[in-house]
């Protein structure tokens, strides 16, 4: 049983299991585990020197057992080994692909050239180099139609595709993002494409008590350079995520609305300050004076 598997091929794929299986159980993030956790790299380390050191040991009792046989016992123990050796699948596979001859029948294949008695056998090559070049013929038959007869992308084509996808994954994100922007790090937008976008959720969620031109009905006029609750964009920003002081009516739209769009809406009204509206509410609160 012990034979049917050579030795340096037990102990790699028993080290691969161990090795995959510890990085499917352990999440590392990205990054894969044994980098990481460098612990863990230590004790893929020990596993390699056990199994290293088991196969050791099983050689060397085997050694120490042939050593207590007598003559005939020793002979018939080696023979039988031999046999199995033979009998291996892999041990006829190589052959059979390296075809190696055996020493009487290297005469076969010597060549007929001696370099100061130095001579040289014609030996099939090594399989993995053979297969190795025949793969590589097909890849370079596969490269070349596709991209110099199909006129496949290029790298620079596909960089680009890369960056414009990662582009749009941006954009994505900022759309569903809900803690871009807070209280302590909005800005005042001033650039078209988010104002519109104010607008539009003005229009859908606040004119029914503000006035499409801020005016104010139920709630305060928006035009005017009174306020309850502080006239910036931080304090509006605020305002609008945490809604008015409590009973006057005002929700705190940071159920409904996203952290941008609360950033959009708020540039959007701070852009009636100064304007005359239709039917202003009469001026609330206090003037609001800028400290900064
Ligand atoms: C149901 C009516 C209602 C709706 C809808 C409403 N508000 Fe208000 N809003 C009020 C009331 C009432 C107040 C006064 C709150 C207070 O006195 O604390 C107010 C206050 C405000 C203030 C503060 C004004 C100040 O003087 O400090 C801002 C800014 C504001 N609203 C923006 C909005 C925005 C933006 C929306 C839409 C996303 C909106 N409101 C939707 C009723 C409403």
């Amino acid at each position: 049983m012990k034979n049917l598997i050579p030795s340096f091929v037990r102990v790699p794929v028993v080290f691969f299991i161990i090795f995959g299986l510890i990085e499917y159980l352990i999440d590392s993030g990205e990054k894969p585990a044994f980098i990481e956790y460098p612990i863990i790299m230590l004790f893929l380390l020990l596993v390699l020197l056990i199994l290293i050191a088991i196969e050791a040991i099983v050689g060397a009792l085997e050694n120490v057992m042939l050593n207590n046989l007598d003559a005939g016992a020793k002979e018939r123990f080696l023979s039988e080994k031999e046999e199995r050796y033979e009998s291996n699948w892999w041990k006829p596979l190589y052959k059979k692909l390296t075809r190696n001859k055996p020493i009487e029948e290297e005469g076969e294949i010597i060549l007929d050239h001696n370099y100061d008695g130095i001579k040289e056998l014609d030996n099939a090559l090594p399989p993995w180099w053979i297969y190795a070049f025949y793969m590589s013929i097909i890849f370079a038959v596969v490269y070349l139609v596709r991209f110099e007869i199909l006129d496949g992308p290029s790298q620079l084509d596909e960089y680009e595709t890369e960056l414009a996808e990662a582009k749009t994954a941006v954009e994505e994100y900022k759309k569903t993002a809900t803690g871009l922007v807070d209280f302590n790090t909005v800005e005042l937008l001033t650039d078209a494409s988010d104002l519109s976008a104010g607008k539009t959720i003005f229009e859908l969620n606040c004119v029914a008590c503000h006035m499409a031109d801020g005016g104010g009905g139920i709630g305060p006029n928006l035009t005017d350079k009174y306020w309850f609750l502080g006239g910036d964009i931080k304090n509006v920003f605020k305002t609008v995520s945490e809604g008015g002081r409590d009973g006057k009516g005002m929700i705190a739209w940071k159920q409904i609305l996203k952290s941008v769009e609360i950033a959009q809406v708020s540039s959007y009204i701070l852009q009636f300050q100064g304007t005359t509206p239709a039917n202003p509410k009469v001026a609330e609160g206090d003037i609001w004076v800028d400290e900064n």
